[in-house]
């Protein structure tokens, strides 16, 4: 299959990739973190979540954050809801987008959001209702998509099945979560080709974690399989407090080389984003999770692109 000529990037550095940080960042440290991604191109960027701050304390200011971000034309912001009440308190906040996010493991399901997939979408209908009303444009995730901590291999039927609820209850676009990077090019093609009977291709994105560093292999396989949309962490932050081990998202930064040397377009500035890697790495103290901002800080390795 021809290759798409454009991608876009969903980041979600600001609150996939800092929801597992275990000390607490300051609020302006998160608002720069979204300001700095918007300068560098991203069109999207989850900023936070209003989620329980007993299950989640990263995320406990997100009222301030999504009240505090300069909104820069043409970028949305959205924000992970679990349910009406979390939806209701972003919407009070500022959001104007949102995030329902579900699981194909019924364990995980438990673990992350303390009840089974069918309660989470029973859950979740009052909160696409409220939404419809008020103009949001609701995303919807299906975690463990590739397989689960608890459960191990999951069924593309289960992913299905949940994504393509999720999609009829009115989710704009459906993200399926590599949530443990465990996933591998073939099974992220027979996934997708599954998937996509419920969900067209067009409304699909991919979530990779990159634990195995198998990430980079999932794009290029979901490219090929006409899959538009990837979510990617600055400097390869993260991963889920209810999936242990798991490493963070596939690194914006890679994910941009890689578009950059098929000569797919995504409006992103590598240099910039690279840029913001190196800044936010240093302020975790640590160097970023991403290949491609570490070559490109040595200049040892002639880039390509
Ligand atoms: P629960 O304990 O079952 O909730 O948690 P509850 O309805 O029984 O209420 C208990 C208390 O929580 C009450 O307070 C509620 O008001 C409060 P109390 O009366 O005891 O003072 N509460 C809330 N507070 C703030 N915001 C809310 C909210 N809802 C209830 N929205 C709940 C259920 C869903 C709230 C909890 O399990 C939770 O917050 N889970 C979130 C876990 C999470 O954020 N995980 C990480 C994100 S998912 C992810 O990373 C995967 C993804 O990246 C894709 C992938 O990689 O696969 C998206
Ligand atoms: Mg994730």
């Amino acid at each position: 299959m021809k290759l798409p000529d454009a991608v876009r990037v969903v980041e979600v550095g600001p609150r996939d990739g800092l929801q597992n940080e275990q000390a607490l960042i300051d609020t302006a440290i998160k608002v720069e973190l979204i300001a700095r991604l918007g300068q560098a191109g991203l069109k999207t960027i989850e900023a936070t979540s209003f989620v329980s701050p007993q299950w989640v304390p990263q995320m406990a200011d997100s009222r301030v954050v999504i009240g505090a971000i300069d909104r820069l034309p043409g970028v949305a912001y959205p924000v992970l809801t679990p349910n009406l009440k979390g939806f209701e308190a972003a919407v009070a906040a500022g959001a104007r987008e949102v995030a329902v996010f579900g699981a194909a493991s019924e364990s995980f399901s438990r673990k992350n959001i303390n009840c089974s997939i069918t309660e989470s979408l029973t859950r979740f209908e009052p909160l696409l209702a409220a939404a419809r009303q008020a103009g949001i444009r609701v995303r919807g995730y299906v975690s463990c998509a590739l397989g689960c901590p608890y459960e191990g291999p999951i069924q593309p039927a289960a992913v299905a099945e949940v994504a393509g609820a999720l999609f009829e209850m009115g989710c704009y676009e459906i993200s399926l979560g590599d949530t443990i990077g465990v996933g591998t090019p073939e099974a992220a093609r027979r996934l997708i080709q599954t998937v996509s009977a419920r969900v067209p291709l067009g409304r699909l994105a991919g979530h990779y974690h990159d634990t195995y560093g198998m990430a980079l292999a999932n794009i290029y396989a979901s490219l090929q399989c006409g899959v538009t949309v990837f979510d990617a962490s600055v400097a390869g932050l993260g991963g889920c407090p209810y999936a242990k081990g798991a490493s963070g998202n596939v690194a914006t930064e890679d994910v941009l080389y890689l578009l950059n040397g098929l000569g797919i377009a995504t409006g992103v500035d590598l240099d910039a984003l690279v840029a913001c890697s190196w800044w936010i790495s240093g302020i975790l103290g640590r160097p970023p999770g991403s290949k491609v901002a570490r070559a490109k800080a040595n200049h040892q390795t002639p880039a390509l692109s």
